[in-house]
């Protein structure tokens, strides 16, 4: 069966795209089937992210109707499955957001995980991504601001229904001027499901146009990306982590006796 699982947030910049992408990496390398999809229809952002060419078959076009969505399923270099939209300003025009849920029925069976990225605020697209989602996960920013939009969210999603996993706290700096954990808890009334530490990996990243935990594995944001995915699938993190360290000695043992590029 697959599950659809939709990354929003309220407020912009809080790190929507950066999850949606690094989620779906992580559950990539935990072994599960995932697909990064670009429901940020106004605003696309998954391919400028990543860096992916203009490619002939977008979400754009199946919800459109003229393409099956398994025609817009891209692989990227670093291994995830992506299904861009369209950027250009052209297809505002049509945005079709109320064909998202039944155009993502043609997906059902084809993955295990759908993650779709959402633009902010609550504009038309934003609340056609939760209602074809089984579930949410609310990005916020431990400052006031962003987590007073992460609860107008919340109250929507509730009201359509939607059932919200929890929250994660992203560009988190543990200094004196941030919420702090407790407070966005009670405030938001949903468990946080992970921090993840403002980090310059972030940028360099987007510079590499890969995902974090693919191009900075070690890196504090990777450790807590990772996190939030072992605590989605229902892993134990430490053991997870294990395992990598395990396997990614075992690939530098292989390449050292040119057995493993
Ligand atoms: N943990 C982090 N540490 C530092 N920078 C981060 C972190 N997470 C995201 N960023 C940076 O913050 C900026 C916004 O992130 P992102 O594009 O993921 O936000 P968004 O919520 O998707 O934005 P939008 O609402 O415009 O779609 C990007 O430049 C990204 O690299
Ligand atoms: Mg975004």
């Amino acid at each position: 069966m697959t599950k659809i699982l939709g990354v929003v947030s309220g407020k912009g910049g809080v790190g929507k795209t950066t999850t949606a992408i690094n989620l779906g990496t992580a559950f990539s390398a935990m072994g599960r089937d995932v697909i990064v999809l670009d429901a940020n229809l106004t605003t696309p952002n998954v391919s400028v992210h990543l860096g992916a060419p203009i490619v002939p078959v977008t979400l754009n076009d199946a919800l459109r109707g003229n393409k099956h969505i398994t025609e817009a399923i891209y692989q990227h270099p670093s291994g995830i499955k992506i299904i861009p939209s369209s950027i250009s300003v052209e297809e505002l025009k049509f945005l079709n957001a109320d064909k998202l849920a039944s155009t993502l029925v043609d997906l059902i069976g084809k993955t295990e995980y759908i993650i779709m990225d959402a633009s902010a605020g609550l504009s038309e697209d934003t609340l056609a991504v939760m209602k074809a989602a089984d579930e949410v996960i609310v990005v916020t920013n431990p400052e006031l601001p962003a987590v007073t939009d992460a609860l107008k969210t919340i109250k929507i999603a509730e009201r359509m229904g939607t059932k919200v996993l929890g929250v994660v706290v992203n560009k988190y700096r543990n200094d004196e001027f941030e919420l702090d954990i407790r407070t966005i808890e009670t405030i938001l009334e949903y468990p946080v499901l992970g921090i993840v530490p403002e980090d310059k990996a972030a940028r360099s990243a987007l510079a590499l146009k890969m995902p974090l935990v693919y191009a900075h594995r070690n890196s504090p944001a990777a450790r807590g990306f990772r996190q939030v995915a072992a605590r989605l699938l229902g892993e134990r993190y430490e053991e997870m982590e294990e395992r990598r360290e395990e396997e990614s000695l075992l690939n530098y043992v292989l390449r050292r006796l040119g057995l493993r590029k």
